[in-house]
């Protein structure tokens, strides 16, 4: 299929230019604000990221895409309040947050559960966290465990799970803590692709029962599309906005839209335009984060 006989990415049908409107009524929960960072090692010096200015409303789905090496990992871990910026803040609900807070949920590539907890543990980790007492995190985690569609195998432990009902599991996991913005990085990249679909489904049907904002990174431009309100275009080199595009796609989504003039003429431009960013080959990147060393130190404080 060429390009020309697709219609304009830019378009929005009816619905959607309408949701896009309400959308932009919605207070900002996420502010990213002129925010820089800057890698300084010995005679080296990395920009990662160059003056991000980016509001995410509240309940909007937000997707950030880009070459390898363009700074995603490096803006989420900012946002999540695992690395200082530079330059610039990020605000939760208006407030400037420095470090890690309950605010701010986070889902990994790798799968984070620890170990030695059973699912229904690992849910009510974040909750007694927050200082609720363990009776009432039981019922909180199960309640969790339930929209993810997990509670017959709250007494399992993570190893006996495969890949996609761990990463449900870490995702009732993160909301359990009742944040006001849930950061994914890659979460469903290591999963096979129709465990991919499931999930990618699974969290747009969580994300519309509850009052949640999601900043979700991706390489993969068909989960960005498939999931996204706005998708956040970065370009490498410096790390930058290149662009920020409204998916011209109706909710709720269904498989079936991935093969829709929509769907293929925003795939085709989101392609042109990091094909136009050049070779980004030398950086070594497996498109996701490592694992998190501030929540394993968490983890050893609290441990039985
Ligand atoms: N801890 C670090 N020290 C030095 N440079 C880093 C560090 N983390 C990331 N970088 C550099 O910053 C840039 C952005 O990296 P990253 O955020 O991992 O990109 P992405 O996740 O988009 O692949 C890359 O050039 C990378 O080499
Ligand atoms: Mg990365």
């Amino acid at each position: 299929m060429t390009e020309h006989c697709l219609p304009d990415y830019r378009v929005l049908p009816t619905d959607v230019a309408e949701r896009m409107a309400q959308i932009r009524q919605r207070e900002c929960v996420l502010e990213i604000d002129h925010v820089g960072k800057v890698f300084a090692q010995k005679r080296n010096k990395t920009i990662a990221l160059e003056d991000i200015e980016f509001g995410v409303h509240r309940r909007e789905f937000v997707c950030v895409v880009g070459p390898s090496g363009c700074g995603k990992s490096t803006l989420i871990r900012i946002l999540a309040g695992l690395e200082d910026a530079t330059s610039g803040r990020i605000l939760v609900d208006g407030k400037p947050v420095n470090g890690p807070g309950p605010d701010r949920g986070m889902v990994f590539q790798k799968y984070t559960l620890f170990p030695w907890l059973d699912v229904c543990r690992n849910v009510m980790f974040g909750i007694e966290m927050g200082g609720t007492d363990r009776v009432e995190a039981r019922r909180q985690a199960m309640q969790w465990l339930q929209m993810v569609g997990l509670e017959q195998f709250a007494t399992s432990f993570p190893h006996q799970l495969s890949g996609g009902m761990q990463q449900r599991v870490a995702i009732a996991r993160a909301l359990a803590a009742r944040p006001r913005v849930l950061l994914m990085d890659e979460s469903f990249s290591a999963l096979d692709a129709q465990t991919r679909l499931k999930m990618q489904n699974y969290l747009m049907e969580i994300w519309r029962k509850i009052d949640i904002t999601i900043v979700f990174i991706t390489h993969d431009l068909d989960e960005a599309i498939y999931l996204a309100d706005r998708i956040l275009v970065l370009k490498p080199r410096p790390g930058r906005v290149e662009e920020v595009i409204e998916v011209p796609l109706s909710r709720p989504r269904r498989a079936a839209q991935m093969t829709s003039d929509e769907f293929l003429a925003t795939k085709a431009h989101l392609e042109a335009l990091i094909r136009s960013f050049g070779d980004t080959t030398e950086e070594t990147d497996e498109g996701g984060e490592d694992f998190d060393i501030p929540l394993l130190t968490l983890v050893t404080d609290k441990a039985e």
